[in-house]
This record gives structure tokens, C-alpha cells and sequence, in this order.
């Protein structure tokens, strides 16, 4: 998968580099309240989740990191994107759709990508977001999407 290089709009840069995340401040992110599917870990569980994923991250000029999202993938037939994240006072730059822009970019270079799945909750500005940028489409027709929680589940 290509993805594109680190890109700056402004005083934000996109990033796909793990390395250039600060680890305390992504979870203070997972930590916030509308962060409500997720919740901090340690920070071997962070490095994990980081090193097993395409990571999508805004930082500013200060480095602060301000917007996050992630891609799981085989590099070959699907993906799965998912803590999609754009902090608070950030929001309605544009920012998000930034990021799915990219995500979009990345997901093009796959020639014998079968699809994409997210989760996003019905009616809200993410869903809608979703569909304009990404394309994305409610499963429909025989097909049902299935889940299965874990113990790490968020209730
Ligand atoms: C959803 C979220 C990621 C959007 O981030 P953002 O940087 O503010 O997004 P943008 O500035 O690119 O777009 C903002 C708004 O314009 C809307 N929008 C932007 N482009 C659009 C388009 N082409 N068509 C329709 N709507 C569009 C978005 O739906 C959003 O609407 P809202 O006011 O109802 O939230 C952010 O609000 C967030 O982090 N929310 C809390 C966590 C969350 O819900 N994440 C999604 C989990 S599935």
C-alpha cells in the first residue's frame, strides 16, 4: 500500500509515522468522553496497537497531536478503519475529512482491495462524513454485518 507522504496544511501535518506520535497525549485522546468506544492503555498496549496499524495522525507546529485515525489491512483485499479522532477544539477545519482524503489515497494504491468497513453511529456528522468522502454505503441486501464484543469492550 502507498501511502501518501507527510503532508502539512497550515500549522497541521499529516503523518503515517508512528514514531513522531506522542504516546501520553494519544491517550489522553482515548481518554476523553466522546472518545467512547475506546479507552487509555498501557503503553506496551499503545505500542502494539500503533506498530499493527497504518496510523493516520495530525500533530501542530508544537507537536501536539490533535487528530487521529487508523487503518488495520491485509495490503491486499480488506481494511478496516477505525478511532477516527479529531480533538475537540480542532474540529470544523476540515481536519477529518483531511484525513479520510488520505485514507482514500492510501486505499487507491490497493488494486485487489474487495472493501473497506468502518462502524459509525447512525445519523451522527461521522456518518455523514463517511459516505461524502470515502464513499462509504450502509451494508445492505443479504448481507449483515456481524460483532462480536471483547473483554476490552467499552460499555
Ligand atoms: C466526527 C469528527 C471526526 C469530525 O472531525 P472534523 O475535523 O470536525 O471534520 P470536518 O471539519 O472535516 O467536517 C466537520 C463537519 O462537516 C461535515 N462534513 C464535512 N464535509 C462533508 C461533506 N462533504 N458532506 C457532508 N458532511 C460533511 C461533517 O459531517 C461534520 O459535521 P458535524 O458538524 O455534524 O460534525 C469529529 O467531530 C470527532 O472527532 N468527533 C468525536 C469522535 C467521533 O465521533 N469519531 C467518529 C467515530 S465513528
Amino acid at each position: 500500500m502507498a501511502l501518501p507522504s507527510p503532508q502539512t496544511r497550515g500549522a497541521y501535518t499529516l503523518t503515517n509515522l508512528t514514531s513522531s506520535i506522542p504516546l501520553p497525549q494519544l491517550n489522553a485522546l482515548f481518554s476523553q468522553p466522546d472518545f467512547h468506544w475506546g479507552k487509555p492503555l498501557s503503553v506496551p498496549q499503545l505500542q502494539k496497537l500503533l506498530n499493527n496499524s497504518i496510523c493516520f495522525a495530525i500533530l501542530t507546529d508544537q507537536q501536539e497531536i490533535v487528530g487521529f485515525g487508523r487503518m488495520i489491512t491485509d495490503h491486499v483485499t480488506v481494511a478496516y478503519i477505525n478511532d477516527i479522532y479529531i480533538k475537540q477544539s480542532h474540529r470544523n477545519k476540515g481536519l477529518a475529512s483531511w484525513m479520510l482524503e488520505c485514507m482514500d489515497e492510501a486505499l487507491s494504491s490497493m488494486p485487489d482491495l474487495r472493501g473497506t468497513i468502518m462502524i459509525a453511529e447512525r445519523g451522527s456528522g461521522a456518518e455523514r462524513l463517511y459516505k461524502a468522502i470515502l464513499g462509504m454505503e450502509e451494508l445492505g441486501g443479504r448481507d449483515v454485518l456481524l460483532d462480536r464484543k471483547g473483554r476490552g469492550a467499552v460499555e
